[in-house]
């Protein structure tokens, strides 16, 4: 791996990514392989926003290495609480611990923060903005399931706010893909996301309604609506449960869909969705540990 931090899915290459993917492959053929491959190496947990799939995922990572964690814990009771700058924090747990995962509510906070250690960082999720690591989880499972490659996919759902949408589209602009964006247009994709699409090349279309597209898709990528980013509550109950989707609504979509969604859902996938050959969400989510074990152990193996 030829990064130091990972930040961003804007820094990673198409061979970047492909590394990432095959490595994954490779490890999830044959775990045992890897299970004492760093041992003694300690990851540092610095979440200051909450989390299920990636603190857990990169817990069972590292642990499946060989190493442990050493994890900040709740920010209530870290010494966040009692005025601690981030940079100061970071500072301090580079000396604990062998790489960094950080998820924080500032957009830009991880970059940030990468300037300040010698370790690798990994972007956890920061604000809007990224969250890369999903992203290669998402590609490994979009890979296995469609190809990469003369794909259709429609990304829906919270566009403005979804940081996995930001770094997920971004990384698709290394394959051939026609990206489907479909969203109220009070959620509809930053400009400046839009612009850097454009500028990589990327067929991008917008859309209001999901019938527009959905039988052309070979994957539905569903995001949630980020309740937390709004800065008025009214705006959100404008929007909130306008995009969803069950079973009757995939009638028209191809046998061969694959329908994804980072998760945590709360509404807009119906669970009826869950016991149709479309549903990938589960999958998605445990990929989360070959993809994170395979990124530790390149990063790792760099140092
Ligand atoms: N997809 C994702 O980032 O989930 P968590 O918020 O649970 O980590």
């Amino acid at each position: 791996m030829r990064h130091e931090h990972i930040i961003s899915a804007k820094q990673l290459s198409r061979a970047d990514i492909e590394e990432v993917l095959d490595h994954a492959a490779e490890i999830a053929a044959d775990p045992e392989a890897y299970a004492d491959r760093h041992a003694g190496k300690l990851l540092g947990l610095l979440f200051f926003e909450p989390s299920t799939r990636t603190k857990m995922s990169f817990t069972a990572a590292i642990k499946r290495l060989g190493g442990d964690i050493v994890d900040m814990g709740p920010v209530e009771y870290s010494s966040v609480k009692k005025g601690e700058s981030l940079a100061d924090t970071v500072r301090v747990v580079e000396g604990y611990a062998d790489a960094l995962v950080m998820r924080h509510p500032s957009e830009g906070s991880a970059q940030m923060a990468s300037e300040f250690v010698d370790v690798p960082l990994l972007n956890g999720g920061d604000g809007a903005g990224q969250h890369p690591t999903q992203t290669l989880l998402d590609l490994y499972t979009i890979r296995e399931n469609a190809g990469l490659d003369d794909l259709t996919i429609g990304i829906m759902g919270d566009l403005k706010y979804g940081r996995t949408v930001h770094s997920l589209a971004h990384a698709l602009t290394n394959f051939d893909v026609h990206q489907h964006f479909i969203s109220p247009e009070s959620l509809q994709l930053p400009r400046s996301v839009r612009y850097d699409l454009h500028e990589e090349g990327a067929t991008i279309r917008e859309h209001t309604a999901l019938e527009e597209v959905l039988s052309s898709l070979d994957v539905l990528y569903v995001t949630r609506i980020q309740e937390e980013r709004f800065p008025d509550e009214n705006e959100y109950r404008e929007v909130a449960g306008e995009y969803q989707i069950d079973a009757g609504a995939l009638e028209a979509a191809s046998d061969d869909l694959t329908v994804m969604h980072p998760l945590p859902r709360v509404d807009e996938i119906d669970h009826d969705v869950d016991d149709t050959e479309y549903a990938t969400f589960f999958e998605q989510a445990h990929n989360g540990v070959p993809v994170r074990m395979a990124l530790l152990d390149l990063l790792l193996e760099g140092q």
